[in-house]
């Protein structure tokens, strides 16, 4: 892929990148996007439908199935290159704020040390009373497992539809769209709020924003660069075009 030279003299400028990720980055990891068909078992279910607070209080077991087998997917998945760019952005740039929609942790596994989840982490486990965190029992029954600070029902903790994001990492998203000189978007569709309101935000707050994805988005008008193709790919590329005695 060929890249314009005023991006990446930009690139290598820049003192601060901000990386906006959603479900496409983790694709080639094996792990579905939300707009993939959902399979298997679930194939009669919508992620809209399962990920709710409604949901999990008329059928707790069947939510929490669902997330068991999300976490098998996501289980035997590592990092693709996508992510691994990312994290070696820390090596070329002063500071890179990954603020990713992802639930998988991938790009903590990665190496990638500033990220902000705004929908939570599949693994983590909270009580949906108190919201106390609480550990995860490998094998055991998470829906029949109960706070042991109150005695309310687990749940995973992510973010479900109808709910807030946690009030910190937004806070943190904010601070970071601020602050950075260039705004990356990648493998998202843009589509769920607020969240996909972070990069109309970064183009308005006078920042570049680079969008990565293989098809058009809402995102493609905002963005000063659009770079069509997988994450995976192109990020290794643009890595190589703008650093190449580093990467
Ligand atoms: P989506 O499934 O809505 O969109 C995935 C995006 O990734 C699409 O635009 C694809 O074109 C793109 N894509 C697919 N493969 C790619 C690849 N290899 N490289 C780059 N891009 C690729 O997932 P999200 O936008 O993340 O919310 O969805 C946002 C939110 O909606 C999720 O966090 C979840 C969901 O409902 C909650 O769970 C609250």
């Amino acid at each position: 892929m060929l890249f314009d030279f005023v991006l990446l003299d930009k690139l290598r400028a820049v003192r601060h990148i901000a990386v906006f990720t959603g479900a496409g980055v983790s694709a080639e990891s094996g792990i579905p996007t939300f707009r993939d068909a959902q399979t298997g078992l679930w194939a009669n279910y919508r992620a809209e439908d399962l990920a709710t607070p409604d949901a999990f209080r008329r059928d707790p077991i069947t939510v929490w199935n669902w997330y068991a087998w999300r976490r098998e997917l996501m289980r035997d998945a590592q990092p693709n290159p996508a992510h691994l760019a990312i994290a070696q952005l820390q090596r070329l740039v002063a500071r890179v704020s990954v603020i990713t929609q992802n639930v998988d942790g991938l790009h903590l596994r990665a190496g990638s040390r500033e990220v902000i989840e705004l929908h939570g982490n599949i693994w983590n486990n909270l009580c949906s009373q108190c919201s106390q965190p609480a550990h995860r029992i490998e094998g055991a029954q998470e829906v029949q497992t109960r706070c042991t600070h109150c005695g309310g029902r687990l749940r995973p903790g992510v973010v479900w539809f109808g709910e807030a994001l946690p009030a910190a990492a937004w806070a943190r998203a904010a601070e970071v769209l601020e602050a950075a000189d260039v705004f990356f978007c990648i493998g998202t569709s843009s589509l769920v709020e607020p969240a996909a309101s972070l990069p109309r935000h970064a183009r308005s707050c006078g920042r570049t924003v680079i969008q990565i994805n293989p098809e058009a988005t809402s995102h493609d008008e905002i963005a000063q660069y659009v770079l069509r193709g997988k994450a995976g790919q192109v990020l290794p590329e643009l890595l190589q075009a703008a650093w190449p005695q580093n990467s």
